[in-house]
């Protein structure tokens, strides 16, 4: 199975399909009513406008039979079930955390983490931030900063690891904010940066720095298998180990870490917040019983804990990768052949377009990736996300203060598109790319203070 991720090949499906689920696409005039009521924005369209769903590879994986008969020995106590007891046991064996705090998924996870540790006046670090960890951080009063090498500011850099941190940077802030860092971030992988993968030996040094500072060293694991296999593939003496012997590595190096099973746990929902310290935890069940529900299943039903624990464990399963990360490469490929302008190199989770080299014709103040997005949904039902001025700008500004990127990202979700599903997206981007300069910008007419993407409305220029 190793050579479905080989350049040119097919993806080869390590699995057959038992269940179907019928989609069918919007015609064109469908389309463009869709988008107007939408107000253009693709969070508003409704799943059966939409026919190639690339929003997002969070919660939309397909989950395997053994997933699917885990949820049939669902064991729904209130208060010690024994599937939290199964999914602690493989949480426990996968990262070594002794303490594991179920919640309904990531940004639960983050909201217990970043409510219990920071405050007003501390600064946050991480590779780069997600919209919904930057949002918490700020929540708290705290400030949040992006510490991504330099390369991962540049979509043509062809750097195997440009989720790494700059360390001497992190080393400089660590030195001159002594009592103000609760805890460093790293994003594994780093998903506002494309998908782009941390080096084991990065993550090594970035710990090294955070001992000798004494701060606490924590992980986004979402994409963690995902980053481990492009460990196993491009980082010296990593080739031949397997996905669990890496990650056993990557999480040795961190002092805990938040996990949305949406992403590496291939469920529809879940996630956690794991921690080697007992008092932190302890403080963490605290604010679990207010936000989340009892420690042993954290706003989950008993019977989603037993699905992630099959899945948190299928997605360290080589073949499964392999194949995976084949579906974006063929996309990649594709797109390359007819010259779309991409972020390279491609990710673990999906194709970001570089808006600036595809849309050169557009300034920002156009919100250009907002108005490639709609291009794509109007072109061939197929819905992206933009990440750039629209999901890191705050209030109206149409400047994204924090990262120079703009970028649009098809994100593959796991286990369910074909390969004839994923050629039809990519050849509708080409058509819109070859007719890219008619292609006009969109203001904003609603404009929310924070997490705008989610909810702004725009309208065409
Ligand atoms: N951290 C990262 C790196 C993420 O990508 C996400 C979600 C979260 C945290 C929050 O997890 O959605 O379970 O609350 N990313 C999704 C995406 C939404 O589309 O990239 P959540």
């Amino acid at each position: 199975m190793g050579r479905s991720s080989d350049p040119g090949s097919l993806p080869l499906e390590p699995f057959r399909i038992k269940v179907v689920e019928a989609i069918a696409c919007p015609t064109r005039e469908e389309r463009e009513a869709a988008l107007a009521s939408a107000g253009f924005n693709l969070f508003n369209l409704t799943s059966e406008q939409v026919y190639i769903d690339l929003l997002t590879d969070s919660g939309t994986s397909a989950m395997s039979d053994r997933q699917w008969a885990a949820l049939m020995v669902g064991d729904e106590t209130y208060a010690g079930s024994r599937n939290f007891a199964h999914f602690l046991e493989v949480v426990r064996d996968l990262t070594g955390f002794p303490h594991v705090i179920p919640a309904h998924q990531g940004r639960a996870a983050e909201n217990l983490l970043f409510s219990t540790l920071a405050r007003p006046g501390m600064i946050v670090p991480n590779n780069m931030h997600f919209d919904t960890t930057r949002a918490h951080v700020l929540r708290n009063g705290a400030e949040a900063v992006n510490l991504a090498i330099r390369e991962a500011y540049d979509p043509e850099s062809a750097h195997p690891f440009k989720g790494n941190m700059d360390v001497g940077k992190l080393d400089a802030l660590l030195g001159s904010s002594a009592g103000k860092v609760p805890l460093v971030m790293m994003t594994l992988t780093n998903n506002t940066g494309g998908g782009q993968p941390v080096s084991l030996s990065n993550l090594r040094a970035v710990s090294e720095s955070c001992r000798r500072h004494g701060v606490p060293l924590y992980l986004d694991m979402c994409r963690w298998a995902e980053n481990a296999f492009f460990v196993r593939e491009r980082e010296e003496g990593q080739a031949g180990r397997s996905i669990r012997e890496i990650g056993r590595d990557l999480f040795a190096l961190a002092d805990g870490a938040t996990m949305s099973a949406k992403k590496d746990g291939l469920v529809n929902i879940g996630g956690f917040v794991a921690t080697r310290d007992a008092a932190l935890a302890e403080r963490l069940k605290e604010a679990l019983i207010v936000f989340e529900g009892f420690p042993t299943y954290g706003g989950l039903a008993r019977r989603d804990l037993e699905a992630m624990a099959v899945g948190l464990l299928e997605a360290t399963d080589l073949d499964y990768l392999a194949h995976r990360i084949a579906q974006v490469r063929f996309v990649a490929e594709r797109l390359d052949a007819a010259g779309v302008p991409f972020l390279k190199p491609v990710g673990g989770h999906g194709i970001y377009l570089d808006v600036r080299r595809f849309l050169s014709h557009l300034p920002v103040e156009d919100f250009p990736g907002q108005a490639l997005a709609i291009e794509i949904y109007r072109e061939g039902g197929v819905r992206s996300v933009e990440v750039g001025s629209v999901m890191f700008g705050d209030g109206a500004s149409p400047h994204n203060g924090d990262s120079p990127l703009e970028l649009v990202r098809l994100a593959i979700p796991r286990r369910v598109y074909t390969v004839s599903h994923l050629a039809y997206a990519a050849d509708a981007v080409v058509r819109v790319y070859e007719r890219r300069a008619s292609i006009r910008g969109v203001r904003m007419t609603h404009a929310p203070e924070h997490l705008r993407h989610f909810t702004a409305r725009f309208a065409p220029k």
